[in-house]
């Protein structure tokens, strides 16, 4: 008789499975209204909060997303709750002083969070250390993320390297975080060899969208993967995670029998295609199985994001460019991962260097800020030429971003002193300022909720859209030139981000 070795599950529902599939857009009214079920299940953890979710909460659907956190604590006692946080970056596109991460991280536990996975863009270990501590003094489980690519510097040696460093750092336990489903079965069965002997639990979460997941866990399992990542079926595959049931029904009467109901989990599976229906249908590219992932490496969210970006200017039909060229920027740029913020990065540099003909004319400011150093240290050095055109003579910051950041808790600025209720409050203006000022100032009834503001602003550009977008394709032609602000839109990274 072989010894039993039960399989864990993180169910991804509420987090980033609707944040694949639904633009980050499911309501906390239909998380509520399953909660108490899902509780039930048996899953070792739920993913609820962290990735878009904070700031779509705010910026989409009108909800303090502290109140869903504190919400879904309360309908689900049971279920240890989980978040996935961007190290130094928090839940923004920027790094943020440490007595900020120290603070969020603090109340992000005392909301109801019990494990915080941290993971950095490009792996530098400097941008985690501190959220890992502070997740660890609040009395949370502080989970690190080995942010999972290829390259000629990326193989399993580097992962089991920079596990290694994190484990050293204090990691409880470690996660291998495939974003763009690039980890094939036999590199994972390696890769979790090799991990599992750093000493601490390993947990796999990759994304469906070259379609080898469920093999890629099998083998995994295989090898003594403590904990998978999954979604409900009604919200897995293409872009988000493996189906549960799946997994559940192929592990049953193993020795990895994961002990959890099929009844349940299909209750569950009934209401969520109910409940999508409430939502846009997920975009063709989010949907089966995209192997331009491994050919390009480029994970379907970020397809979409240059698809849409080429759209506004009117340059669709440039999109096979613009995906043999971020390979190429991502070349020139050490090789970074492609994620939640460099993803946005690489992709943008890559538009432009396509549509000006000529790579590098114009150079956007946060392509610009990580040659400098800003973003941290890239995983390769970045090309000579580049970086000559970009610093000259002056040479890349050494020290860790966030050294160069003055304290910002303990003072409320002024645009937002009368409309603060709580350190939480505070939090969200610090990460997403614009945003979080228009939600409080609608919390306080001073200005008309978003589905009134939303159908005033469609009624009123409709007419405006199609002539606006030829303007601007007009002026980019003219100037050679793109406003930056097109690059890092958040609006665009909130509608894929790769996470
Ligand atoms: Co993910």
């Amino acid at each position: 008789m072989t010894a039993v070795r039960k399989v864990l599950i993180t169910d991804t529902t509420f987090r980033d499975a609707h944040q694949s599939l639904l633009a980050t857009r499911l309501r906390t009214e239909h998380m509520l209204e399953i909660a108490a079920l899902m509780d039930r299940i048996g899953f070792h953890s739920m993913e609820v909060w962290g990735g878009a979710t904070f700031d779509s909460c705010m910026r989409f659907l009108d909800e303090d997303p502290w109140e869903r956190l504190r919400a879904l604590r309360k309908a689900m006692p049971n279920t240890k709750l989980q978040m996935l946080l961007r190290g130094q970056n928090l839940l923004g596109y920027r790094h943020y002083p440490d007595d900020v991460v120290e603070v969020f991280v603090k109340k992000a536990v005392a909301n109801g969070i019990d494990i915080i996975r941290i993971f950095d863009a490009l792996n530098d270990v400097r941008n985690m250390a501190k959220a890992l501590q502070a997740t660890r003094e609040a009395g949370a489980h502080a989970q690190a993320a080995l942010a999972y690519t290829l390259s000629p510097v990326h193989d399993n040696d580097y992962f089991v390297r920079l596990g290694r460093e994190l484990v050293e750092l204090g990691a409880d336990s470690l996660a291998i975080k495939d974003m763009a489903g690039l980890l094939s079965p036999y590199d994972a069965y390696e890769l979790v060899t090799k991990l599992k002997e750093l000493g601490v639990p390993v947990q796999l979460h990759c994304h469906y969208t070259s379609g080898m997941a469920s093999m890629t866990y099998l083998k995994a399992i295989e090898a003594g993967v403590d904990i998978v990542d999954t979604a409900c079926s009604a919200l897995a595959l293409g872009a988000s995670q493996p189906p549960t049931e799946s997994l559940v029904a192929a592990l049953a009467g193993t020795q990895y029998d994961t002990g959890l109901s099929l009844d349940l989990l299909a209750e569950a599976s009934a209401y969520f295609k109910e409940a999508k229906k409430a939502y846009d249908r997920p975009p063709d590219e989010a949907l089966g199985v995209d192997t331009n992932v491994l050919s390009y490496q480029i994970p379907g969210g970020m397809i979409s994001n240059l698809a849409s970006q080429l759209a506004s200017q009117n340059a669709s039909h440039l999109l096979p460019q613009v995906l043999a060229e971020v390979p190429r920027v991502r070349k020139d740029l050490g090789y970074p991962p492609l994620v939640t913020p460099t993803s946005q990065i690489v992709g943008s540099q890559a538009v432009f260097n396509v549509l000006l003909g000529e790579r590098y004319k114009m150079v956007s400011t946060e392509v610009k800020n990580y040659i400098r150093g800003l973003y941290g240290r890239p995983p390769a050095p970045v090309a000579a030429e580049l970086q000559k055109k970009i610093l000259g003579d002056e040479k890349p910051l050494d020290v860790r971003p966030a050294d160069l950041l003055e304290p910002q808790m303990g003072k409320i600025p002024e645009e937002v002193k009368n409309l603060v209720e709580s350190e939480e409050d505070l939090l969200s203006y610090l990460m997403f300022p614009q945003v979080a000022v228009s939600f409080f100032k609608r919390r306080r009834g001073l200005e008309p909720p978003l589905a009134a503001a939303g159908a005033a602003a469609a009624a009123a550009g409709a007419a405006k859209k199609a002539p606006k977008a030829e303007a601007k394709a007009a002026e980019l032609s003219r100037l050679g030139a793109i406003d930056s602000s097109l690059m890092l839109e958040q609006d665009e990274i909130i509608v894929y981000p790769v996470a």
